[in-house]
């Protein structure tokens, strides 16, 4: 059967700040989706990470499905009122469009989707970040889909011995999608050349080069472009199959044990590590650190299995110690060096605002 996965996530208020939103507005989102099953999609879930609310659904409709996204951007119009009932802070935040108009492309909320014929057991894994970026997401990627450090079965299985082939994104390109594919291993000198950078290029897909499969596909919206103004950090959602011919989920999950600096933490302008964390976690320490959850499910017809929190075993609590060590150790020279992020990328404009004054008053001496 072809099923398509669609995963949206938008951050529509929050309690004691941008820490985490209320069960109530998952509940209203949940109570919203039950209407929908059997109408227009199959099966969902409904999740949160940090500030932001996650929902995945299963249909039939493909990707970019006018219907599907218009239910997406209704069930966070939904939580939006339970948020301005709450008094919640930043109700409606991700929601950038007055209205619905067609396609969620560069309305706000951060969707991934992948059309796919369901393999015997298929198997997906369900990533959500917080206080970061879509380019936190690049390495991962890189190391799951190009490393047998991280993915033993590039050596071991012979489903992924040609490799897997990736799409890249210029998200700063903005009058039309800008991308390229690359494959693995052959270019793997050129795909981190790319992917180094990010805030700009963009893991946007991965697919299987034995199958032609897609593997992977990460969001690639940036609200700071969208808005144009500073409105929060658009934290990602990915989704990523696993096993047979894709990375076990165990080798899926193994770059997350790096706890690597990513771009977001407080007011977004902040370098911190990537914490996993387990599901419906809410901040802790200085709007952050960025963090990421994983979930891992299996689809049948379309109907989901329980949902695993990947980070929840005791084995996560010693890369979140790690985690958190780094993040303090970063933090310890505050706003100097590489503990801010360059002035392009520095969110809300007050340090732009004040060195385009002060370089009025840099005096020139001639020697
Ligand atoms: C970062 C984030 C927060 C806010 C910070 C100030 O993505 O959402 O760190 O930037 O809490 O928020 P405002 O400007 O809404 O008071
Ligand atoms: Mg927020
Ligand atoms: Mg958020």
């Amino acid at each position: 059967m072809k099923v398509t996965i669609t995963a949206i996530k938008a951050d529509t208020g929050s309690l004691g700040g941008h820490v985490v939103p209320d069960q109530k507005m998952k509940d209203v989102i949940s109570e919203f989706l039950d209407k929908e099953v059997g109408v227009s999609i199959i099966d969902y879930h409904v999740q949160s990470v940090g500030d932001d609310i996650g929902i995945v659904m299963s249909h039939i409709h493909g990707t970019n499905c006018s219907e599907i996204h218009k239910i997406g951007w209704d069930a966070f119009l939904e939580s939006t009122e339970v948020a301005k009932e709450l008094g919640l802070y930043g109700a409606g935040q991700d929601l950038l469009a007055d209205s619905f108009s067609g396609n969620l492309k560069g309305m706000g909320p951060a969707f991934a989707e992948m059309e796919f014929e369901e393999r015997p057991g298929e198997t997906i894994m369900l990533f959500q970040a917080d206080k970061t970026e879509p380019g936190a997401y690049n390495l991962p990627l890189y190391m799951m889909f190009t490393d047998p450090m991280h993915n033993s079965g590039l050596m071991l299985s012979p489903k992924m011995k040609d490799g897997f082939a990736f799409s890249i994104i210029d998200v700063e390109e903005t009058e039309a999608d800008s991308t390229i594919e690359l494959n693995a291993p052959e270019n793997i000198y050129d795909i981190a050349t790319l992917i180094r950078n990010n805030h700009k290029y963009i893991v946007e897909k991965v697919y299987s080069r034995t199958t032609g499969e897609i593997a992977a596909v990460n969001c690639t919206t940036r609200l700071n472009i969208l808005a144009g103004k500073y409105v929060g950090k658009d934290d990602p959602i990915m989704l990523v199959r696993c096993q047979g011919e894709f990375p076990a989920s165990g080798e899926v999950l193994s770059p997350f044990t790096i706890a690597h600096y990513v771009s977001g933490f407080m007011r977004g302008s902040h370098i911190g590590p990537l914490k996993p964390v387990k599901v419906n976690t809410g901040l802790s320490f200085f709007d952050g650190p960025p963090v990421v959850s994983a979930c891992a499910f299996n689809v049948k017809n379309g109907i989901f299995t329980r949902f695993i929190d990947c980070f929840e075993d005791e084995f996560w609590d010693k890369i979140r110690d790690k985690a958190n060590q780094k993040a303090l150790y970063i933090r310890e020279q505050g706003f100097s060096g590489p503990a801010m992020l360059e002035d392009k990328e520095l969110e809300y404009g007050g340090i732009t605002d004040r060195l385009d004054k002060l370089k009025k008053d840099f005096k020139f001496t001639i020697n």
